[in-house]
């Protein structure tokens, strides 16, 4: 039984349950000095912390055994707003990254909590809105990588994957000068068990990192890599820049101004997906102080107005 999770069929004994790993440390540089303050992934988006929506990605997802890496000088302020993700029927661990050696670095910092099973990795400012289908993406994976391609207007700033008309891989290229095609990939990746030891056998890149990239050519060369194109109706939005945190926060309004919905909600979605029964979002939703937040799963998720 998945821990927290309740209302969920058990897996058979030999199916091996997604773990998440969120990566929310880096230097956040170009966002100074709000990123002096706390880090990037701590910014409101809007309504909520950044942090809430890669959470709320995962567990749409089905994913709610977590760790999430950050700054030694962040972690604490993470835990203190995230706790042990109970209240979500997820388990949330935490790691340390000292330094921002590379995305792939997580997977060295996590290897204990991964302990051979397969393994989403999310970045902690990359937000997801739409119908992706994630959820069955991650029920049905077992075995390789499976990353995304989804098209952008500047892929040189991007790991950009060139496909050919079978959908194979035909080249993947950590920002390119010229990019050969404008499917970027975004940072949402899915490996199985032997992530840790492909990492081990990465080098550092020439600006010293652990490069992603690197590693998604490992399982490429093995003929063990898979991409997916995202359609181009879910948006994929990253918030590094202050453009694109204020883009992201008026994106967020607009769509729950016009829909009288949340995005990445979590206590809803962990609702919705039965890792919380309706009493305990009820005693949860108690605990709140009078927000519109609180108003919202009051009305529209517990009240009696509200969709179910
Ligand atoms: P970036 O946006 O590439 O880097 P950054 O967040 O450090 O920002 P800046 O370039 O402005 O200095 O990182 C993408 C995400 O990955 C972001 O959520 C931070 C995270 N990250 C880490 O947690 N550790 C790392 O070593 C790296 C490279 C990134």
């Amino acid at each position: 039984m998945v821990p927290g999770a309740r209302g969920l069929v058990a897996p058979p004994q030999a199916e091996r349950l997604v773990k998440g790993i969120v990566l929310a440390g880096g230097a956040g540089s170009r966002l100074d000095p709000i990123t002096r303050v706390a880090s990037k992934q701590l910014q409101p988006v809007y309504d909520k912390p950044m942090v809430y929506y890669p959470l709320a990605t995962l567990l749409d997802a089905g994913i709610n055994d977590i760790l999430l890496i950050s700054t030694p000088q962040d972690l604490p302020r993470f835990e203190s707003l995230l706790g042990d993700g109970r209240q979500w029927g997820m388990t949330i661990r935490y790691a340390e990254q000292p330094a921002p050696k590379g995305i792939a670095q997580a997977f060295l910092i996590g290897a204990d909590f991964i302990a051979g099973d397969p393994v989403a990795l999310i970045l902690g400012d990359n937000i997801f809105y739409g119908a992706a289908g994630f959820d069955a993406v991650v029920a049905s994976f077992r075995t390789g990588a499976l990353v995304f391609g989804y098209p952008v207007r500047d892929p040189e700033r991007y790991g950009v994957v060139e496909l050919d008309d079978d959908g194979r891989v035909v080249s993947l290229v950590e920002k390119p000068e010229h990019p050969r095609s404008n499917l970027a990939v975004p940072g949402f990746y899915l490996y199985d068990g032997k992530v840790v030891e492909l990492t081990e056998g990465l080098r550092p890149s020439a600006r010293g990192e652990l490069e992603i990239t690197d590693l998604n050519k490992a399982y490429l060369d093995r003929g063990e890599l898979r991409v997916k194109r995202l359609p181009r109706g879910l948006a994929w939005l990253d918030s590094g820049t202050h453009d694109s945190l204020l883009e992201a926060a008026n994106f967020v309004a607009t769509i729950e101004h016009r829909q009288g919905l949340k995005v990445a909600c979590l206590e809803e979605i962990a609702y919705r997906k039965a890792f919380i029964t309706e009493a305990e979002l009820a005693a949860l939703v108690r605990t709140m102080p009078n927000s519109s937040y609180r108003a919202y799963l009051e009305t529209m998720v517990l009240g009696e107005g509200g969709l179910r």
